[in-house]
């Protein structure tokens, strides 16, 4: 097992009318404020009238950048900066999804510097100081309100990428289950799906690790499976929405990770996929999942499969092992596309074979992936027409 530091400074306000306190930790950050937000959600469900009569009631000055698109672009995140350098804004309040605090935090590491923000990404330029950036989460997804990672898309380069870098962290984020209530059954079904990734991504590893955060990944896993078709069927119950976001949190706030070291697998092949298609996250990794562990499962993988299995779906240790295995599989594709009701491959969303040589290649960034299984282009291309 390796060492690890934890560190999570976000702090964190949970539950319904904690709407109150924004202002004050707004004042406590800075004066004069950029608030982001997404097309539109927060001004039919209310949340923008209750976000900007908290900052006015506090005498809070504030700019606004509206219209961020989900997989966020770099236009955004210039258009952003540059207010913030113009107007000489010292706050960014993110009021929305992953996207929107995504391109939160871009905008307030590309405040403090000279150079193009997209430098960030495909130069990995320094990124030292940032803004401080302040969340209210609407949908239970990414973890993005808790983590210090950002996803920005780049349309005529055809990238999306992904960095983490301490000072992007949110220092504050506001989770209220009930600005959940009105995402739409299929912005859920993604959101949940992405949920259970970034725990995939993490539990499936054979390097003997700390076995409390095993069994808290199966307990973060039961909890998605168990109350993503109670919020399918019952939007506003506010037990389930309040379980989806807070387990949407801590599948990657680093918490969970303690100090393994081991590469994503399915996140930077769909981070290929929306870059070229511009799908949702959540319906690409969902599509993925079951095909990629189809493919890593053998007799090396095996263990872990039949521990996911038989602790997180109940399946009886007494079966042979690499049917437990396949079982499992199977559990989680119907999760993903029966309970959820994704779609079950790229066909189905007019996705052909004919980009996979080249997503294959860029997924592995021109080397491999050094995941749960070592991956090369050849094995990338494999799972991808697998999901075809
Ligand atoms: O734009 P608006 O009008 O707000 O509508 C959004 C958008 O259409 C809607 N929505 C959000 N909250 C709502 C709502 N509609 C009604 N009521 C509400 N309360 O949902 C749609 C999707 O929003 P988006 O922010 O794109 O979703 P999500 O949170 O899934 O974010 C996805 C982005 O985050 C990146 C993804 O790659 C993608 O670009 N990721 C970020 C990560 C991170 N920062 O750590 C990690 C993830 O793995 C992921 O890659
Ligand atoms: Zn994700």
């Amino acid at each position: 097992m390796n060492g690890f530091v934890y560190d999570i400074p976000t702090k964190v306000y949970f539950g319904s009318g904690q709407l109150q306190h924004l202002g004050m930790e707004l004042s406590r950050l800075g004066k004069r404020i950029l608030l982001v937000y997404g097309g539109g959600s927060i001004k039919k469900n209310g949340l923008y009238d209750s976000v900007t009569w908290e900052l006015k009631r506090m005498g809070l000055m504030f700019f606004e950048l509206g219209g961020i698109a989900p997989n966020p672009r770099v236009e955004s995140v210039r258009e952003g900066a540059a207010l913030c350098k113009k107007e000489k804004l010292d706050v960014i309040l993110a009021v929305g999804g992953g996207s929107v605090i995504d391109a939160a935090k871009y905008i307030a590491a590309a405040a403090c510097v000279d150079f193009d923000p997209w430098k960030f990404m495909s130069e990995q330029a320094p990124l030292k100081e940032a803004l401080p950036v302040v969340t209210v989460l609407t949908i239970a997804a990414t973890g993005s309100e808790m983590d210090s990672g950002g996803v920005i898309t780049n349309l005529s380069t055809n990238e999306k990428l992904c960095r983490f870098a301490p000072p992007l962290q949110p220092q504050v984020s506001f989770l209220d289950p009930k600005n959940t209530y009105s995402v739409s059954r299929y912005q859920t079904a993604c959101g949940t799906a992405d949920i259970m990734s970034h725990i995939i991504e993490v539990y499936f590893n054979m390097t003997p690790d700390l076995q409390m955060l095993d069994g808290i990944m199966e307990s973060l896993m039961k909890t998605v499976i168990c109350y993503a078709p109670v919020v399918l069927a019952d939007p506003e119950n506010y037990e389930a929405r309040a379980n989806l976001m807070w387990a949407g949190s801590w599948a990657i706030n680093g918490f969970i990770k303690g100090g393994k070291q081991q590469a994503w697998s399915c996140h930077p092949m769909e981070h290929e996929l929306s870059a070229l298609y511009d799908i949702t996250h959540g319906l690409g990794l969902a599509i993925l999942t079951p095909r990629w562990m189809e493919y890593t499962l053998d007799e090396t993988t095996a263990s872990k499969f039949v521990q996911f299995g038989v602790n997180v779906f109940s399946i009886h240790p007494g079966l042979p092992p690499m049917e437990i295995a396949m079982e499992s599989i199977r559990r989680i594709s119907e999760f993903f596309f029966h309970t959820l009701g994704l779609n079950r491959t790229l066909g189905e969303i007019g996705i052909d074979d004919s980009q996979v040589t080249l997503m294959a290649q860029k997924a592995c960034r021109g080397d491999r992936i050094l995941g749960f299984k070592t991956l090369y282009p050849q094995d990338v291309e494999k799972i991808y027409q697998m999901c075809i």
